[in-house]
């Protein structure tokens, strides 16, 4: 079975418009689909440094033979501080495919999944102590609610919330097939799985402290990228996606444009697509998991 396919590869790589002898970050390596793509556009002057959280990833890592590859096991949220390290304060490119590889999804053991019936873990980085079982039996009703309805857009949060605070109070909440028994009353008849998807979504992203992630990716981007460079992003999920857009379009996570003294809006990036670029329908049906993707690319002015 596949590691991963890459999603949007062609557009993601074009995206970044790569220069052979240029600067490149691959935020998110994976399966390192992508990584391959931009180092055979790379030549013997160029670089490329990937990150990745999950030391599974290594076996991919290992494989490759190129001197102009660099990895980095760390969270992208501190990118920037590990380029300084190797001396490097610009960079010509930045990549990041957000979310979770098919390897990790289908990994039973990592309980990132619904379908198992292990330890609900969820975390990309197994170095960290808090899993999907502590989420579960330490929040507070108030905070599941929240992650619940911001994270997984549930309509029942509230409910579902209660059953939760209700179910521990009887016994632990450990693994998954569990997990399932307390919200599927919750799910509507038949798309049961689509429910699961959704919530197990949103514990996903608590735990693994996504959103402020990705905040602190793009403003780290904003610094590192020399003038023409490129920001390419794909996202998974709404939340995301408009983090993405209103800090691409207007330089913040709000949306709202920045004024200079004499009232012009303080442009940092050109937005590449007006709108998102998505997988073509040949590559929804290749690829399902691509079809929430959204690719956005952002260029410095
Ligand atoms: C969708 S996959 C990327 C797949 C890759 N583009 C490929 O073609 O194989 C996302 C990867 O990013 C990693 N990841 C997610 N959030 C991260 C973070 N904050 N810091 C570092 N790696 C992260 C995950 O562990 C996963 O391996």
């Amino acid at each position: 079975m596949d590691y991963h396919i890459p999603v949007m590869l062609k557009e993601s790589i074009n995206g970044l418009n790569i220069k052979p002898n240029g600067i490149y970050v691959d935020l998110t390596f994976g399966g390192g689909g992508h990584s391959k793509f931009i180092l055979k556009k790379l030549s013997s002057n160029g670089s490329l440094f990937a990150f990745d959280v999950d030391k599974d990833v290594i076996k991919n890592v290992e494989k490759i033979k190129n001197k102009s590859f660099h990895f980095i096991k760390s969270n992208f949220r501190f990118f920037r501080n590990h380029l300084k390290i190797n001396g490097l304060n610009k960079v010509d490119g930045i990549l990041a495919d957000l979310g979770i590889s098919s390897h990790q999804i289908n990994s039973s053991q990592r309980g990132f999944s619904f379908k198992g019936d292990k330890k609900l873990d969820m975390r990309m980085n197994n170095d960290l102590e808090f899993s999907a079982v502590d989420l579960l039996n330490t929040y507070k009703k108030d905070k599941l609610v929240n992650i619940f309805s911001k994270y997984g857009e549930i309509r029942n949060s509230i409910q579902l919330a209660n059953s939760i605070l209700r179910n521990r109070k009887k016994k632990k909440i450990k693994k998954t097939i569990d997990f399932i028994d307390i919200i599927k009353p919750f799910a509507k008849k038949k798309r049961e799985e689509k429910y699961y998807a959704k919530v197990f979504q949103a514990i996903r992203i608590e735990i693994n402290d996504e959103i402020n992630s990705l905040k602190d990716l793009l403003l780290q981007s904003k610094i590192t990228l020399n003038k023409k460079g490129r920001l390419v992003v794909i996202s998974y999920h709404s939340l995301e996606d408009r983090l993405i857009k209103n800090f691409i379009n207007k330089g913040n996570f709000i949306g709202e444009p920045e004024k200079d003294f004499y009232g012009n809006q303080i442009k940092i990036f050109k937005s590449i697509s007006k709108k998102p670029i998505i997988p073509s329908k040949k590559e929804v049906i290749k690829n399902p998991r691509s079809r929430s993707a959204k690719l956005r690319i952002g260029e410095i002015i």
